[in-house]
């Protein structure tokens, strides 16, 4: 890779060695990926937070790069440089916990301890513990053609798609390499002619609500790690941004998508040059329901019903409220959400009315990352495709995947 006269000094550790470890993965990703050279990035969404995807070892590894970063000050105080400490937006994908109200929700006491401990730790080298995979909805919003450094799949599959910024797939520790030093290599996605349709998808009858997911589900595994051209029968304003979170997460989690675009509605559809793409596949009502019905492994009642992956939007709570308005859920819900949706949804009102009914907005985290299968539960209920496929891996419990209304029973 060729590096400036800067990066060189950030590289052989001038700048502490936080910055100079950070460079070493940068360096090597780059070498193995082919990139030429690095780009400053204007955003990161770090991945790798939860104590039961990390464990001591991620801890370990937080708090020595932690332990490097420092902020110098002038002799008059104000501040001459922050070594190892991030300087852009960046933001910090789930944790293991809700990290204010883990007691409430019975999380492990053990587990939590060393759930804040990583997240301290990420605190200090400059990472905003606003722990959620939809930053995008918080702040941490990228510009069309900016170039960032984002691990989360289905963010990543967001904020390429839907906002029409420029990411790889970058894992945990390369994003957070990336967060700290402001650069990530340029290869792969960060080129236009990378980000053409491999794959056109007519999709024959509209979709609604689960629909969406069961699409991505279907198509992720055709498409692998291509890039899928959806031809859809709604109408522009029939497809909302949580229809295209669910598809994003779900093609992300049954395929390696990075990046999908969606004829009159993705903000790079018009350059996807579709007319070139000699693969194309029909998706019927019929592929939708059959897909559906298999991201099931369990029926009947749900003794957790799970809403929010990827993390809802103040519209899906909302949607949520007025569903349960005035009634008693017999089933333990949570609809995981981030810090700042739920305070707006505080003040809407919405919170209250999901409590009345018996359910609960948590914070921080997800049924995936959180570790749900030691807290008693064994049916999970979900409207996520992405999480109808992890949580029998990740977890070892059945799911019942549909929508909301049908997940939820009432006294
Ligand atoms: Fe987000 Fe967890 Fe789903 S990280 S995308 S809510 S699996």
């Amino acid at each position: 890779m060729f590096l400036t006269k800067e990066e060189e000094k950030m590289a052989n550790g001038e700048y502490g060695e936080t910055i100079r470890k950070s460079m070493d993965i940068l360096i090597a990703l780059g070498d193995i990926y082919g990139a030429e050279s690095f780009v400053d990035i204007k955003s990161a969404q770090v991945s790798g937070v939860s104590y039961k995807t990390i464990g001591e070892a991620g801890l370990e590894y937080l708090q020595d790069l932690a332990d490097g970063a420092e902020i110098i000050y002038n002799e008059n105080g104000t501040i001459n440089d922050k070594s190892g400490i991030s300087t852009i937006s960046a933001t910090l994908n789930p944790a293991g916990t809700d990290l204010d109200n883990w007691e409430e929700f019975g999380f492990p006491v053990d587990f939590a301890k060393k759930q804040i401990e990583i997240c301290d730790a990420y605190s200090a080298l400059g990472i905003s513990n606003t722990c959620t995979c939809t930053p995008y909805l918080i702040g941490n919003v990228p510009r069309l053609g900016d170039h960032v450094s984002w691990s989360e799949s289905s963010a990543v599959a967001y904020v390429n798609s839907v906002i029409g910024a420029r990411t790889n797939r970058e894992g945990g520790p390369g994003a957070l390499a990336a967060a700290i030093v402001g650069k990530t290599p340029l290869y792969g996605y960060h080129f236009d002619e990378n980000r053409k349709a491999s794959l056109v998808v007519e999709v024959e009858d509209k979709l609604e609500r689960a629909d969406f997911g069961a699409l991505g589900y279907a198509v992720g595994q055709i498409v692998k790690d291509g890039i899928p051209y959806f031809k859809l029968a709604n109408k522009t304003y029939e497809v909302a941004n949580s229809n295209l979170k669910a598809l994003g997460a779900a093609l992300a989690s049954s395929g390696a998508v990075a990046l999908y675009h969606v004829e009159n509605i993705t903000p790079e559809a018009s350059n996807a040059e579709a007319e070139n793409v000699e693969d194309k596949i029909v998706i019927s009502a019929d592929d939708i329901k059959e897909t559906r019905e298999k991201l099931s492994s369990a029926e009947g009642y749900a003794d957790l019903v799970c809403l929010g992956c990827p993390h809802a939007s103040l519209e899906e709570i909302q949607e949520l409220a007025e569903i349960v308005k005035g009634k008693k859920i017999k089933n333990e819900l949570w609809i995981c959400s981030s810090i700042s949706v739920k305070a707006a949804a505080d003040r809407m009102g919405y919170t209250e009315t999901i409590e009345e009914a018996g359910g609960h907005i948590v914070l921080d985290t997800c049924m995936v990352v959180a570790p749900i299968e030691q807290m008693g539960y064994k049916v999970i209920g979900v409207n996520s495709a992405k999480a109808a496929n992890y949580v029998p891996s990740m977890c070892g419990l059945k799911v019942i995947y549909d929508d909301i209304e049908n997940l939820l029973d009432f006294e």
